[in-house]
């Protein structure tokens, strides 16, 4: 059987995803694709997308198990996603050492500390938007989406109030697409300059916050009383933090809404009890998850698959999360949208060793914020035709470039 078969080039603006999606899983459990300029095996089969992120045989970490590496950190636009050095791209002992040193500072008890947090920050960010006129345009995901979990990714690491607006600015610099390379390289310095003094102000005066559980870590198998994390490491985990749960989370709080104002009877299921918030949350993140394709995984070796295809030893592998959501197999009627589901399990956050970390703290937010919007602002409604609404340019990240909607504050 012939083994490369042309790939399919995936488009990389997005423009129909879900019609790409459908073509990689015609193809079988995997698919032969280019993702800007790279071929890889995408794979879109949940059963065998489980099997690949719980064994060994696929690692995250290209220097170690990628030929193609080098070229492509030289010239690959996504370069920063395979070289970035943290437990993202680490594997086996570097791997569980990296992470067993941040896990506990997003374990289920501090996650659920942060309740009240989120719910502040949630309840200002909707006094601000009641000050839109009654029937006003808000650009929802600039006005609320956004601001939510970087104050709270904030408030986690322990970044002092009054440095918060800094903080987001120069978080969103990070984002920024239309920086030029000067502007760029100055603003990742502010914010490392700034991190670094935010290290050195938690080293003195040590809190309940991530930063500081995160100074305090110990290497427990040495025996030597060193700090676990090198203060690059320890930078750069902090960064991993914002990365990871950002945009994730924004587009998370996005989609959800945009979806529940244009199916108004799913909507009318939370209001009537058939269905929760968090049921909510869980099929927004089945259906439009805020990850469509994570780059990339390397075989370590020969994986031969059930149909007779092997995926060779050093070729890149891309988890099809958002393809594999909607596998006809995993769940009936799978492009329909529905919060009464019985199982609406997905692979949004990953699955195996690599599973988000920051999952309880991205639904306790997808939740807050969802039951608080629309019962601040039950009458809202998109601003521009479902239609009109544009994706993100990206075949990573699942958003919308705006989300404008109409608000009127609930009567008196
Ligand atoms: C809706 C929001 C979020 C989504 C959809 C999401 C999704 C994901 C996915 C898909 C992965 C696994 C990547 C892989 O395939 O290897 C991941 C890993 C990770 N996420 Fe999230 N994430 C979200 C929010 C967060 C938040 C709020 C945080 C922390 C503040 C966070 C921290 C992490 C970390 C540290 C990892 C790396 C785990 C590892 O490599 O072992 N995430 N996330």
């Amino acid at each position: 059987m012939t083994q490369h078969v042309a790939p399919i080039v995936l488009d990389p603006a997005a423009r129909d995803a879900d019609a790409e999606h459908r073509l990689l899983r015609a193809q079988g459990a995997v698919a032969r694709v280019d993702i800007l300029g790279v071929e890889a095996w995408s794979v879109t089969d949940p059963a065998l997308l489980k099997e690949l992120l719980t064994g060994q045989d696929v690692s995250k970490d290209g220097r170690r198990h990628w030929p193609g590496y080098d070229e492509a950190v030289r010239t690959w636009p996504l370069a920063l996603w395979v070289a970035a050095m943290n437990m993202f791209t680490a594997y086996g002992g570097d791997h569980r050492r990296l992470r067993r040193i941040v896990a506990p500072a997003l374990s289920a008890r501090r996650t659920a500390a942060l309740e009240p947090v989120v719910q502040g920050v949630v309840d200002g960010l909707l006094d601000g938007l009641e000050t839109t006129p009654a029937g006003g345009v808000a650009e929802l995901r600039e006005r609320f989406a956004y601001p939510l979990p970087i104050a709270v990714i904030g408030h986690l690491m322990g970044v002092p109030e009054d440095r918060g607006a800094d903080f987001r600015g120069l978080v969103d610099g990070v984002f920024d697409t239309m920086l030029t390379p000067e502007e760029a390289a100055g603003n990742n310095q502010r914010l490392y300059a700034m991190l670094d003094d935010l290290i050195a102000d938690r080293r003195a005066h040590p809190g309940d916050d991530l930063t500081s559980a995160l100074i305090a870590m110990r290497a427990d198998e040495d025996g030597e009383g060193g700090a676990a994390l090198s203060e690059g490491e320890l930078r750069d985990t902090l960064l991993l933090m914002i990365n990871a749960g950002y945009e994730t989370t924004v587009n998370l709080v996005d989609q959800a809404i945009t979806t529940l104002l244009t199916h108004p009877g799913q909507l009318a299921h939370v209001r009537s009890g058939r269905a929760t918030w968090a049921d909510v949350v869980e099929e927004t993140l089945r259906h439009e998850p805020p990850v469509k394709h994570l780059p990339l995984r390397y075989a370590v070796a020969d994986i031969p698959l059930p149909d007779g295809r092997t995926i060779l030893k050093g070729e890149a592998i891309l988890a099809s999360y958002a393809a594999a959501n909607r596998h006809p197999d995993w769940h009936p009627d799978p492009d329909a949208f529905d919060v009464t589901r019985l199982t609406k399990e997905h692979l949004a956050f990953g699955h195996g060793i690599h599973f988000c970390l920051g999952a309880a703290l991205a639904r306790l937010e997808g939740v807050t914020a969802l039951r608080s919007f629309f019962d601040r602002f039950p009458d809202a409604e998109l601003a521009v035709p479902a239609d009109r609404l544009e994706p993100m340019a990206s075949l990573i990240s699942n958003g919308h470039r705006s989300l404008p909607v109409r608000l009127r504050p609930a009567a008196a």
